[in-house]
């Protein structure tokens, strides 16, 4: 087991927690930032993470790297703060249903049973040339807010909508500690292959003209899709949207 001695830094207002871990690994080899409020927060695809004061978590987990990393490597980051932030959900309000829509979004069954989501993962490696210089995990966890952007209102929920009322703190602490241990998961792309359960599954393009099957979730994190006539490699899950299974119970 690896025992990360991680510097902590909390900051009032930032840009982007990604940001700021990427400055300060010019001093140190492993570093985490959180901060009570983003003015530039950022989701994938270049979309707006809406970060407002004190009400959710702004976490990001920055790692020096100055190396070649495998794909499988480059990947398996993805699946570290994917798992770290279900794992978090999931000590919080372990009477919830919470599963990973791919690539990364942690999505939540309300009573309902409509879906939302709560938490987002933006994983960003900063390359020279074939050199990985480093690696930033961005973990965004709403809790405090009930009151999104008109477009996100009937997408996006949080542990005060879900009847939970924790400190950002208290988030903060066990997010930490979910993150430190599945950095130790030799496992992780297994682990985070099971969890999207995505495999076998019917993926429809958003606009509903083409429809695939989910053959494999390949080791450098996209996906093998058989369209009937040939495979092709599906890298993002933007364009794209597949039923999640809830099966049952809680995981
Ligand atoms: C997504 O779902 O599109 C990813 C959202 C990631 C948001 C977090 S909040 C902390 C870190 N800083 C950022 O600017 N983004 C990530």
């Amino acid at each position: 087991m690896l025992h990360y001695k991680v510097p902590i830094f909390h900051f009032t207002t930032v840009t982007s927690t990604n940001d700021i871990a990427r400055e300060l690994l010019a001093q140190e080899d492993i570093v985490v930032v959180y901060a009570d409020e983003q003015t530039h927060g950022r989701g994938r695809h270049g979309k707006i993470w809406n970060s407002e004061r004190r009400k959710n978590l702004y976490y990001s987990l920055g790692i020096r790297q100055n190396k070649m990393l495998t794909a499988h490597e480059t990947a398996s980051y993805q699946a570290v703060g994917g798992m770290a932030a279900i794992d978090a959900l999931r000590k919080i309000l372990p009477d919830k249903q919470f599963r990973v829509k791919y690539p990364n979004d942690i999505m939540v069954k309300m009573d309902d049973a409509s879906i939302k989501k709560i938490s987002g993962i933006l994983v960003e490696h900063d390359y020279l040339g074939s050199i990985v210089q480093s690696t930033i995990i961005g973990i965004g966890i709403n809790i405090e807010q009930t009151i999104f952007d008109s477009d996100l209102q009937n997408k996006a929920t949080s542990l005060a909508i879900l009847g939970c009322s924790a400190f950002v703190q208290d988030v903060f602490d066990i997010v930490h500690e979910k993150i430190i241990n599945r950095l130790n998961d030799k496992n992780i792309m297994d682990v985070w292959r099971q969890e999207l359960n995505i495999e076998g599954k019917l993926l429809t393009m958003r606009d509903g003209k083409e429809t695939f099957t989910i053959q494999k979730v390949l080791d450098d994190g996209t996906l093998l899709a058989d369209t009937g006539d040939n495979c092709i490699i599906i890298s993002s899950g933007e364009s794209y949207q597949y039923k999640l299974d809830f099966g049952d119970g809680n995981r």
